[in-house]
């Protein structure tokens, strides 16, 4: 329905004056039942439309048709009214229940809604610090499965059937195993060093392997253990490798770690698939080595394993690469002088990642709670 304007006879002040205080009292009324937003679209292009909008049809009718000397209060009061429609529009939709159900109006006294970025999780930024450290001296990356065969897990890194050392492992076995042969019964991985065998049963020395990844233990937790947990493991395989090849490697890994002026030391051990093994120790990082609660007073914190690849691992890679049909000759242990050599370490992430940021607690990583994680952003 167009708006109609009143034609306006005179152009003098009382009628002016009474013309405008009518349109104020309309926008008024108008406005105040304002409560949708779609009631204030209709408000606004009722008045403020550009073709057929109440302001720029009185405009039309009147400013045009005004004698020269009426044009001022004329013009006046029109911006008058102008300026009111334009404080009707900004002022916020009349409350009533209606109207605060349909409210979009922008209440800047709310919390924001923040998303703030995410960030890689402490053991997972750990994981990629160690396995940088090693990528830098030109090793390349492996991974293997989780669940994974007895073979992999546990005989060809010379563990036979029955072996105590298994009993070390506290393996969790995938259930309904047993129709199979004792090789191919799955299990959760206890360790990164399946995927030492995997990598020399497909691929041919020279060698150079970081595996970082996930491994199970039917462990109790408390503050140190956790029956998931996460490992780093390297293998380095050429001829000619050495002990002190080892040795140089970890301590330099080490002090890229924990800084430049940690120390190393190398312990004899035991593992059924290096000959002779070692544990590696690193001089406190708290204490420099004097001796403080967090070293037992010892100066020395034990980090990781290590040894030479047994010659009996290089027989078992050996004869799955014949039983595979690929060419057993590269690791065979029966070359003589020129025969393969590597060694091979394995370290904890979420040790590392303890003494890195200082928790005591392992649990801690596997809560989920934020007040913990947000300390790592
Ligand atoms: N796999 C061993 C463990 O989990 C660690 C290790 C890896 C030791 C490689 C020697 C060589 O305890």
């Amino acid at each position: 329905m167009p708006d109609t304007i009143p034609q306006l006879d005179t152009f003098d002040e009382p009628t002016l004056e009474a013309a405008f205080r009518t349109l104020a009292e309309e926008v008024r009324n108008e406005a105040a039942a304002l409560t949708t937003l779609d009631a204030q679209e209709t408000f606004r292009l009722h008045w403020l439309g550009r073709k057929g909008g109440r302001l720029k049809l009185i405009s039309e009718a009147w400013l045009k048709s005004a004698p020269a000397d009426a044009r001022k209060p004329l013009g006046i009061r029109f911006n008058q009214l102008k300026q009111q429609v334009e404080q009707a529009l900004d002022a916020p939709l009349s409350l009533s229940t209606h109207a605060s159900q349909q409210r979009q109006t922008f209440d800047i006294s709310l919390p924001s809604n923040l998303h703030p970025p995410g960030i890689p999780h402490p053991l997972i930024e750990t994981m990629h610090a160690v396995v940088k450290v090693f990528e830098n001296l030109g090793y390349s990356v492996n991974l293997g499965p989780v669940v994974e065969t007895d073979f992999y897990n546990f005989e060809a890194l010379n563990f036979p059937p029955n072996h105590p050392a298994r009993d070390t492992q506290d393996t969790l076995l995938i259930a309904r195993q047993h129709a199979k042969p004792a090789r191919d019964r799955l299990l959760l991985r206890t360790h990164t060093s399946p995927v030492q065998i995997r990598t020399m049963v497909q691929a041919e020395p020279p060698l150079r392997i970081v595996i970082p990844g996930k491994v199970h233990r039917n462990d109790a937790a408390d503050a140190t253990h956790s029956p998931i947990f996460h490992q780093v493991e390297g293998l380095a395989v050429d001829t000619g490798i050495t002990f002190s090849d080892l040795k140089g490697t970890l301590d330099h890994a080490m002090k890229a770690l924990f800084g430049h002026d940690v120390k190393t030391r190398f312990f004899p051990s035991f593992f059924p698939f290096t000959e002779p093994s070692a544990d590696v120790q690193i001089s406190c990082i708290f204490c420099g080595g004097a001796g403080c609660r967090k070293c037992k007073h010892s100066g020395w914190i034990e980090l990781l394993g290590c040894g030479m690849v047994d010659p009996a691992v290089f027989a078992a890679v050996t004869a799955e690469r014949t039983h595979l049909g690929l060419d057993p000759s590269p690791y065979d242990p029966a070359r003589g002088p020129d025969a393969i050599r590597g060694f091979a370490f394995g370290m904890g992430v979420e040790r590392i990642a303890m003494i890195l940021h200082g928790v005591s607690d392992i649990g801690l990583f596997y809560s989920g709670d934020l007040r913990f994680l947000e300390q790592f952003a």
